[in-house]
């Protein structure tokens, strides 16, 4: 089989840019110990509903119009399933899951986690527009995915 010069110039080209994009990953990923960034804490998910503060979810304020809500991810629920904020308000989430993988993803917002079990993913978003945003669960998790839901209101 004949190969042109230039298209064998071009394969050669993408094959050694693939080798080092995998060589600086996996260096990353095993000597430097990187995980996705929202990876920040461990639990174990066994125990997530006894262990604080995921053995009381909730919206905590901690500051002038600052917030901490922490959602258990629990199929096919989110824990708590509504919250209410004023508009302006800059939110820390912190989720974890119980089970199996859910997904974390408000929409019209740049918050979107994937929910691992024994881990803690966290996002910050300031609401500045009130309205409804809709939390979705978007990492298929069982029969009932699609009622994985909950909402955020933005007062
Ligand atoms: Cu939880 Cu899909």
């Amino acid at each position: 089989m004949h190969v042109h010069r230039l298209e064998r110039i071009w394969m050669t080209f993408g094959i050694v840019a693939l080798v080092i994009f995998l060589g600086v990953l996996g260096t990353a990923a095993i000597s430097e110990g990187i995980v996705p960034p929202s990876h920040i804490q461990t639990i174990d998910p066994t125990k997530v509903v006894t262990t604080p503060p995921f053995n009381n979810p909730g919206l905590r304020k901690i500051g002038e119009n600052e917030y901490e809500a922490y959602i258990l991810a629990q199929y096919p629920a989110f824990t708590p399933h509504e919250i209410s904020i004023p508009a302006g308000a800059k939110v820390t989430f912190f989720t974890t899951s119980s089970d199996v993988v859910h997904g974390f993803f408000i929409t019209n917002t740049d918050v979107n986690l994937m929910v691992v079990p024994g881990w803690v993913s966290t996002a910050t978003h300031v609401f500045r527009s009130p309205g409804q945003y809709l939390l979705l669960c978007n990492e298929y998790c069982g029969r009932e995915h699609h009622y994985m839901y909950g909402t955020i209101e933005v007062r």
